[in-house]
């Protein structure tokens, strides 16, 4: 498995869409995983799912996991479950 490393830093725990869309597209073929190590609010998941890309996120602080799962979980009910997806929990 080859997994794309798409590291975007910038200081707010969201981004506009446009952002990670840009380097994932440029970045990481349909099919891919893209990981990123700062998942903040999740809009990089977001994106890689509705461009067809599997996505592996880490976050540090908490809030932003729920944050990020409600999201994650909420476009995942719009796309009617057909991609299988696991989140881990905290251990
Ligand atoms: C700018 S946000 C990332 C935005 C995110 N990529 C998105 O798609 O919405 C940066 C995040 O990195 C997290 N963070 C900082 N240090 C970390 C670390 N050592 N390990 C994991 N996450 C970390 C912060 O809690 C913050 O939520």
């Amino acid at each position: 498995m080859t997994i794309f490393y798409i590291a975007l830093i910038v200081c707010a725990a969201a981004f506009p869409q446009e952002i990670p869309e840009l380097c994932i597209k440029a970045g990481c073929p349909k099919g891919g995983t893209v990981f990123d190590p700062f998942f903040g609010a999740g809009t990089t998941g977001l994106v890689a799912m509705r461009l067809g890309r599997d996505f592996i996120g880490i976050e540090l602080n908490e809030k932003y996991c729920e944050m990020s799962r409600k999201r994650i979980y909420g476009e995942l009910g719009k796309q009617n479950e057909t991609r299988p997806t696991r989140m881990a929990e905290k251990p």
